[in-house]
């Protein structure tokens, strides 16, 4: 090549990854308005957005992986946590976490009514917009249960014994939905013992429950521990588990959704693998 030949190399190299790059980010701006669900950015949305700034969310948090690693990505914070249970630990976060136990809390806000549920609204915004699987992985809160916390649709540990397990075992498919229910249970879960998160560790759940059923305090309708676990799953108020960071004003914070998204048999499935769990 002489000196020429290089110099029109280099333009036109140049100029050829320019506009590939150009192209690339256009088609990425048409895109845009359908990954983001443009359309559901309504005046509540833009107002959490702005919550979000006001209070410097990101200081201490991601969105998209992007901001401070001091606490937990909340992109799809809304798939793992229920409105209830959001709208209650933003007005006293205090209530949900031990400062011996977890080392890091967040700090109260006192914010509004109207700035909580916008801001929630906000967040279920983004956890709708299509980031191509970005961040990897939900980062979510506290010590014993995080490592367990499975992304949706994801694979864990505990999974590939289910995932190849027979197709027609209960307890297996149950320990499968177990992951893979949507929202997962794991992210409220944990199956080791004392490793609370936003709901029970369900380790030692028979025994309990045993205990429990010959109780007082037991407030449905169950007689027998199979019958307590389907209930505690389509029908989470009927009994509450005690304690400030697990319901508020007679609700469970654990979402209603399931007698909707898993079928009778899924249940019977969830409720073949608990019944493990001795
Ligand atoms: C000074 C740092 C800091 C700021 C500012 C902050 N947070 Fe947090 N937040 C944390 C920490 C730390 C945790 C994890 C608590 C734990 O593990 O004990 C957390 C947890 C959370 C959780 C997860 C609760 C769960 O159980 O999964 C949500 C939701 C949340 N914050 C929302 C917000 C919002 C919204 C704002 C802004 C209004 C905000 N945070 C501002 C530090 C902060
Ligand atoms: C957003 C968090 C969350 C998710 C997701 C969740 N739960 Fe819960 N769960 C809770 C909370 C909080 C409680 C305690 C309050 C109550 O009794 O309802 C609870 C209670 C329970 C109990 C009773 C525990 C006891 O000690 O008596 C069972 C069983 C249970 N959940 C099973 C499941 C199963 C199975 C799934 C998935 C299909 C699931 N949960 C998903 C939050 C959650």
């Amino acid at each position: 090549m002489n000196n020429r030949q290089a110099r029109l190399f280099a333009i036109g190299s140049t100029a050829f990854a320019a506009i590939l790059f150009l192209g690339m980010t256009l088609d990425s701006h048409r895109q845009f308005p359908t990954l983001t669900n443009a359309e559901n950015i309504t005046e509540e949305v833009i107002h959490g957005k702005d919550v979000w700034h006001k209070y410097n969310c990101i200081n201490c948090h991601t969105l998209f992986g992007e901001g401070a690693y001091y606490a937990p990505d909340l992109t799809k914070i809304t798939k793992h946590r229920g409105e209830a249970y959001l709208h209650a630990y933003m007005r006293d976060p205090s209530k949900f976490y031990d400062e011996n136990k977890h080392r890091r809390l967040m700090p109260k806000q006192d914010l509004s009514e109207k700035e909580i549920v916008d801001l929630v609204t906000f967040l279920d915004w983004v956890s709708n917009v299509d980031n191509q699987g970005w961040p990897p992985r939900p980062i979510l809160v506290t010590g014993g249960i995080s490592a367990a916390a499975t992304p949706i649709g994801g694979n864990s540990a505990s999974d590939t014994y289910a995932n190849n397990a027979s197709d027609t075992d209960p307890i297996a498919l149950g320990e499968r939905l177990f992951s893979s229910a949507v929202p997962t249970c794991m992210a409220c879960h944990s199956l080791t013992p004392g490793a609370d998160g936003a709901g029970p560790s369900l380790a030692g759940i028979v025994t309990r429950t045993q205990a429990l059923l010959e109780s007082d305090g037991y407030q449905g309708a169950a007689t027998d521990v199979n019958a307590y676990l389907h209930e505690s799953i389509v029908q989470p108020s009927a009994h509450i588990v005690p304690g400030d960071m697990y319901s508020a004003a007679g609700t469970s914070f654990m979402p209603t959704g399931y007698a909707d998204s898993l079928t009778d048999e899924q249940v019977d499935q969830l409720v073949a693998f608990l019944a493990t769990l001795k």
